[in-house]
């Protein structure tokens, strides 16, 4: 706890360094979520529940049976009436240690520069991103503060996996502080074209935060070559296809390579649960809590304006008015994120209204054909919903990967099920058996859906047998070995 503390308090501790012994991990992993989230009651008790998104999703399981330390936030804010607590062994995948916010800290680091800034930056400027001097200011510091719990955290020569939008700097805060350490950094979200990440007047400056790493991973090839484009074009360096030579600290020259490393699921885990019988019962009942249709239609997302959960809610609207789809319903789960950015408060307000005017203007009493839950659903169900749908929409305006794509098709045991999926998701490279959409195109998308429910039977095991093998082939696992193996130069 107090270790927790003091992380939070010591601005630059590289003098301090100079007289610790370090001793500590070989293996780390720095994010800026933990994979467990803090829930006060109250009472000045916590709960401890699993983190939201893909990249929890994701690393839990590529870190099963290895060593490691995961570093990074509690989900919670320090303030006067609850302070850092230790995060209980018991809760997550490896070692746990928390790097502690302040209520600032959330507003101007992760709503802000993180939610605000860069997310829509990087996934198309969907929602015009915000330039704040502040946030920006807020960013850097936070940053050196992981930056600085990981250098103290390190065994000498460890590795050290960096994630994510949220921690672009920590690889050059972390060699500045630990030049003996291997660094990797792996950004979930789509890196953009140089035209639009120019936007950023700190553009700059993040370049040569990730160029701190040994290997910067991205999720597509097009994300890595847009990188590299902008090493060129900001820095001058001259990029090859794998990588780039920077100047190192002793003057010589440092390699760091850039490639592209899909991430995926833990597809024999999606499989197993989706073969359990409670799991496959649960499914038939939920077939029948919406009235047995012919057609069950589902989205799953968090609630994030990028996943565009408006395109298919609009399809199916229009296509029941048009009386072009009969005895069909559609249920979209979505989990409740980043509650006080504005952007998520308006998007969550539209959802709201047009899942309410669809189903006024279209239901009858007792069975609306559109179903709305906003709530995190545990894995068991969530698997269940998938076994029980026959059509996944998965519809966003700009996805790095989209693990939910991935999950379906994993729990199609059965070899049946259509996936309608967006061009605009990493995914769609993994995935082009899929019925693939451009979200844009309203027109387009309400025909993806009718293609859907009416694709002949072979078809359709084709196309999901094909996808099926792909996440079986490429899960998560080989995702982690591929980049550590990278990392090291094992490949
Ligand atoms: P992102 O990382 O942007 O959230 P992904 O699709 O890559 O998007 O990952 C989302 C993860 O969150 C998936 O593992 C999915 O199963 C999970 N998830 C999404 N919605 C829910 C929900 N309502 N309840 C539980 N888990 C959810
Ligand atoms: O990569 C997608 C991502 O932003 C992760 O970094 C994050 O853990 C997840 O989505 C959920 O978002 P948040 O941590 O802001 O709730």
């Amino acid at each position: 706890m107090d270790d927790a503390v003091s992380l939070h308090t010591v601005p630059d501790i590289r003098v301090e360094l100079a007289n610790e012994t370090v001793s500590g991990y070989d293996f780390l992993v720095v994010c800026n979520r933990l994979p467990v989230e803090m829930r006060p009651d109250g009472d000045g008790k916590v709960t401890w529940t699993r983190s939201p998104g893909g990249l929890v999703a994701a690393m839990e399981p590529a870190l099963s049976g290895r060593e490691a330390i995961w570093i990074g936030w509690s989900g919670h804010h320090i303030d006067d009436t609850l302070p850092v607590s230790p995060v209980p062994p018991e809760v997550g995948p490896c070692d746990l240690q928390e790097v502690a916010l302040s209520r600032e800290d959330v507003e101007e680091y992760y709503e802000g520069f993180c939610n605000a800034t860069i997310w829509p930056l990087y996934h198309d400027a969907v929602v015009t991103p915000s330039y704040h001097r502040r946030a920006w200011d807020r960013y850097v510091a936070v940053n050196r503060r992981f930056a600085t719990a990981t250098a103290r955290l390190a065994a000498p020569g460890a590795t050290v996996w960096v994630h994510d939008y949220q921690l672009q700097l920590v690889p050059r805060m972390l060699r500045e502080l630990r030049p003996d350490l291997v660094i990797g950094f792996f950004l979930h979200i789509p890196f953009p074209p140089s035209e639009l990440f120019a936007q950023l007047p700190w553009r700059r400056q993040v370049v040569e935060g990730l160029l701190g790493a040994d290997l910067v991973g991205f999720q597509t090839e097009g994300g890595a070559a847009n990188f590299l484009a902008l090493t060129s074009r900001l820095l001058g360096l001259s990029p090859d296809s794998d990588g780039v030579d920077v100047v190192s600290a002793d003057g010589g020259t440092r390699r760091v390579k850039v490639g592209a490393f899909p991430i995926s699921i833990d597809t024999a885990e999606y499989d197993a649960l989706a073969r359990r019988p409670d799991v496959r019962a649960r499914a038939a009942a939920i077939r029948e809590a919406v009235g047995s249709p012919t057609h069950l239609l589902l989205g799953v997302d968090r609630l994030d304006y990028t996943k565009g959960i408006d395109v298919r809610l609009k399809a199916i609207t229009e296509l029941l008015e048009d009386g072009l789809v009969d005895d069909c319903v559609f249920i979209q789960v979505a989990t409740p994120s980043r509650e006080n950015v504005e952007d998520y408060q308006n998007m969550r307000d539209e959802i709201d209204q047009m899942v309410g005017r669809a189903i006024g203007d279209h239901g009858s009493i007792g069975s609306p054909p559109i179903q709305y839950l906003h709530q995190p659903l545990p894995r068991e169900e969530l698997v269940a919903y998938y076994v029980a749908s026959d059509v996944m929409l998965v519809t966003p305006y700009r996805d790095g990967m989209n693990l939910v794509a991935k999950e379906y098709v994993a729990c199609r045991t059965e070899g049946d099920g259509v996936l309608v999926l967006s061009e605009f998701t990493g995914a769609a490279i993994d995935l082009p058996h899929s019925f693939l959409v451009n979200p844009y195109d309203a027109d387009g998308v309400k025909d993806a859906i009718i293609a859907a429910i009416s694709v002949p039977d072979e078809d359709l095991r084709t196309r999901m047998t094909a996808m099926r093998d792909q996440v079986f082939a490429h899960d998560v696992d080989r995702w982690a070995r591929e980049f550590l193996s990278a990392l090291h130069d094992e490949r």
